[in-house]
């Protein structure tokens, strides 16, 4: 099984390119199957869960030809069926946004219903009113969500809550329906952003994407397009983050510094010192970490995806620090790990009250999800001694060459297989 081998306690230093923004390049993926027209898709991120949805893609009948590793030709005029199996949506949840793509364009869709999520309970009600609200006609059979629909017809759409999932799957239904939709209490993150704007290059009409109401006027039909993914909002925070626990230096590049700037905000609290440039953002962390109080929020707020990054760094500041996750309640299972490595942290509800640290210590600790996953290797990059992190295909689910970046900065981590390239490992960094 695969590992990092990580020595900690070098500061990271130098520059680190941010690739294409994975969450963006799931719904925009899903939604190059909406026209039969050739689409160019640049800045794909090469990581396990775009290429999941790239084999769900082909699994019914798209063309999908790698160009280079970031960019695809993607055709879907011989999609010969309707049915994304389970497999694919096991291995992926996002798999889920063909249910959107396909019932606009074919006006029917069956994709095995996900199943749990290990952050917490993760319904798809408001996906399921959103398309019944379009006149589709859904329900659940043998594990598969069915919808179908004689005609779609747009509508007045309030989302109970703010979720970018139902955004986005209702937006990609809506730009070929008949009429027009609003979509009410819209999630503005900006990969919903990134994908109205791919859609309306493929001649959809949608308007107010990015702010809490999507106007969208449907059309019969989409063309061809060429596009390129905004970057990794979350690669790029967690490479910030990476900077600040190991005192480092470094400057992420190919980022759009606006969509940073909750990660921004709270490392200037903490005491980093951040240079924003046209497309590029500094951290340097020349003095003690401080402690603050977080709130997880939908976008423009502090990004749940960063929340156990920022966990890590506080969990190494002075004082006490205070974090609330508020969009998924079960987002704190790595704060067991974290605590074998030295952390102090009492986690009440979807609270964690963190006492900072002086220092961590080398453990070996178990990835439980992607974020936490990313953010324990940081911890990992902080302690003293070697940490050797499993389950690091979680990791891999979305960020691209992570070990081969982090070593660019000077960090000395290794992907190990055996025990004997773990003793190799230990042997080289002393
Ligand atoms: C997306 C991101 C994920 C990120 C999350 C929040 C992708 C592929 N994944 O996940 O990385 O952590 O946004 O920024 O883009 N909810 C409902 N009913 C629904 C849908 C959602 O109650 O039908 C709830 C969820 O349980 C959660 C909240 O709404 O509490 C937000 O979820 P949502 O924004 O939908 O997250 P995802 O789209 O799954």
């Amino acid at each position: 099984m695969e590992q990092y081998a990580i020595k900690g306690g070098n500061p990271l230093v130098g520059e680190v390119e941010i690739g294409g923004a994975k969450n963006a390049a799931l719904a925009i993926l899903a939604a190059a199957t909406m026209t039969d027209e050739t689409v160019l898709i640049e800045n794909l991120p090469d990581v396990r869960d775009t290429k999941v949805l790239i084999q769900a893609m082909e699994s019914i009948g798209v063309i999908v030809n790698r160009i280079d590793r970031h960019t695809v030709k993607i055709n879907a005029s011989h999609i010969h069926d309707l049915t994304i199996e389970d497999d694919y949506i096991k291995k992926i949840r996002a798999s889920y946004y063909l249910l959107g793509a396909l019932l606009g364009k074919y006006r029917k869709a069956e994709v095995s219903l996900p199943g749990g999520c290990n952050i917490g309970l993760r319904p798809i009600d408001q996906h399921i009113k959103g398309f019944r609200a379009l006149g589709a006609n859904v329900r659940i059979e043998h594990g598969l969500i069915i919808t179908e629909a004689e005609e779609l017809r747009g509508n007045h759409i309030y989302l109970d809550v703010v979720s970018v999932g139902a955004t986005i799957n209702v937006m990609m239904a809506a730009a070929m329906a008949t009429g027009k939709t609003t979509i009410e209490n819209a999630a503005k993150e900006p990969h919903v952003v990134d994908l109205a704007n791919f859609l309306n290059s493929m001649g959809a009409d949608i308007k107010g994407a990015g702010t809490d109401v999507i106007r969208i006027k449907g059309v019969s039909k989409l063309h061809g397009s060429e596009y390129t993914i905004i970057p990794d909002q979350i690669e790029a925070g967690t490479f910030m983050f990476a900077a600040a626990v190991t005192k480092g230096d470094v400057t992420v590049k190919n980022v759009i510094p606006k969509h940073l700037e909750s990660i921004s905000a709270k490392l200037l609290e903490i005491g980093c010192e951040v240079e924003e440039s046209d497309d590029a953002v500094r951290v340097v962390a020349a003095k003690p970490l401080g402690h603050t109080h977080v709130k997880t929020l939908p976008y423009p707020g502090f990004p749940t995806d960063m929340q156990p990054q920022i966990v890590v760094a506080l969990g190494l500041s002075t004082g006490t620090s205070i974090v609330t996750e508020s969009i998924f309640e079960n987002r704190f299972k790595y704060v067991d790990e974290l605590t074998r490595m030295g952390a102090n942290i009492k986690v009440e509800g979807n609270t964690a009250i963190i006492d900072g640290a002086e220092r961590y210590t080398g453990a070996s600790i178990t990835a439980p999800d992607l974020r936490a996953g990313a953010a324990l290797v940081i911890a990992g990059l902080a302690a003293e001694g070697v940490s050797v992190v499993d389950d690091i295909k979680f990791i891999e689910r979305g960020y691209e060459d992570f070990h081969i970046k982090l070593q660019s900065l000077g960090a000395q981590i290794d992907k190990v297989n055996t025990e004997r390239e773990l003793q190799k490992f230990k042997l080289k960094v002393g």
